[in-house]
């Protein structure tokens, strides 16, 4: 079997010697700018593990693998966009480095290209992969509108936000490692467990990017601290904070959730303070600890030696000690 380590330089390379040899350059420019500003590749990689628990060559699916990670960075294109966002990866983001227009056309091109790429797969798995990513991207999109919607609402549930995340963030890493199950062959009750696996892993790793969002450290972040706060992102974080203020701080949040216009560090430090001082720090750990050991009945359930399961639990684990 490969280590997690041997899969992403294979990821890695392979997404360097993809070519883009068609024009104009002004499309495809920023397409080869995001794929090569690193990025952790989770997706990609998880798809060659879940494939290598079953399969001894995950490098024959390095074209499906890297449709995925393309997708994901079209996401990521339109995303920051939308959530006015102008670092990532340490760098500027497309719409900021180019304009509007060019995140959405070379994004919308990335999502065409991820098709052609998938599309690659071994043709007796073709329609079923297909299927899969389809229902995927469809559930990503109502994520992130869910998303954008909740910016404007002051009323969103616990149980709301976990199923918006579920969708924008959860299902693609699910996906990853239910279409390397599929492409390897394993049972439908392997590829589902896998798929619960990677949705409970998901989980956790939104809300632990939501967590680095307010304390993480902008030296290694790569994104700017405090974006949630300022676009009023209806995080577990903000969602516990008004449910376990006390009268007077859930004023000030709602000063600051209501406010029209402010100051963006002012309003981040007071959020945050505020944050501390409800124990909101805590109550996200605990709740990334919640489903992350939720998601191990999964991988348990997956019926390899358990020999098989070693690296993709480790990756797993390494994934929740992430910083950036
Ligand atoms: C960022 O994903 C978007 C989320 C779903 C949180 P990653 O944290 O995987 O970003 P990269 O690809 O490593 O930059
Ligand atoms: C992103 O959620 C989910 C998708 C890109 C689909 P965020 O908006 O929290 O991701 P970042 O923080 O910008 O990476
Ligand atoms: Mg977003
Ligand atoms: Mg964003
Ligand atoms: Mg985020």
């Amino acid at each position: 079997m490969k280590t997690a380590y041997e899969i992403l330089k294979q990821v890695n390379d392979f997404l360097d010697n993809l070519a883009y040899d068609r024009k104009p350059e002004s499309l495809y420019d920023p397409i080869r700018y995001v794929l090569s500003m690193g990025g952790k590749r989770i997706r990609p990689v998880l798809m060659l593990l879940g494939y290598n628990m079953f399969k001894d060559n995950p490098e024959s699916i390095l074209m499906p693998a890297c449709a995925l990670e393309t997708y994901h960075n079209y996401t990521l294109l339109h995303d920051d966009l939308m959530d006015n966002a102008s670092i990532r990866r340490g760098h500027q983001t497309v719409h900021c480095k180019w304009d509007a227009n060019t995140a959405i056309l070379s994004g919308d091109s990335m999502l065409v290209l991820a098709y052609q790429r998938m599309a690659q797969c071994d043709k007796a798995y073709l329609a079923q992969v297909l299927d899969i990513f389809t229902e995927t991207a469809l559930q990503i999109g109502e994520g992130q509108q869910y998303d954008m919607d909740f910016e404007h609402r002051n009323d969103v549930a616990e149980d709301e936000y976990i199923e918006m995340i579920r969708l924008k963030t959860s299902v693609l890493l699910a996906c990853a490692l239910k279409i390397g199950a599929v492409l390897a062959g394993a049972s439908d009750e392997d590829a589902e467990n896998l798929y619960k696996f990677g949705e409970r892993i998901g989980l956790a790793f939104q809300l632990q990017d939501d967590y680095l969002d307010v304390y993480g450290d902008p030296k290694v972040f790569g994104k700017a601290i405090g974006g949630d706060i300022t676009s009023n992102k209806k995080t577990y974080m903000l969602i516990n904070a008004f449910n376990r203020a006390n009268a007077e701080q859930r004023a000030e949040l709602e000063r600051w959730v209501n406010a029209e216009t402010f100051d963006r560090e002012e309003k981040i430090a007071a959020v945050t303070r505020l944050y501390n001082e409800i124990g909101i720090d805590r109550l996200a750990q605990d709740k990334i600890a919640q489903y992350f050991d939720e998601s191990r009945k999964y991988l348990e359930a997956v019926s390899v030696l358990d020999g098989r399961k070693v690296e993709l639990a480790a990756y797993a684990q390494r994934m929740m000690k992430r910083k950036y």
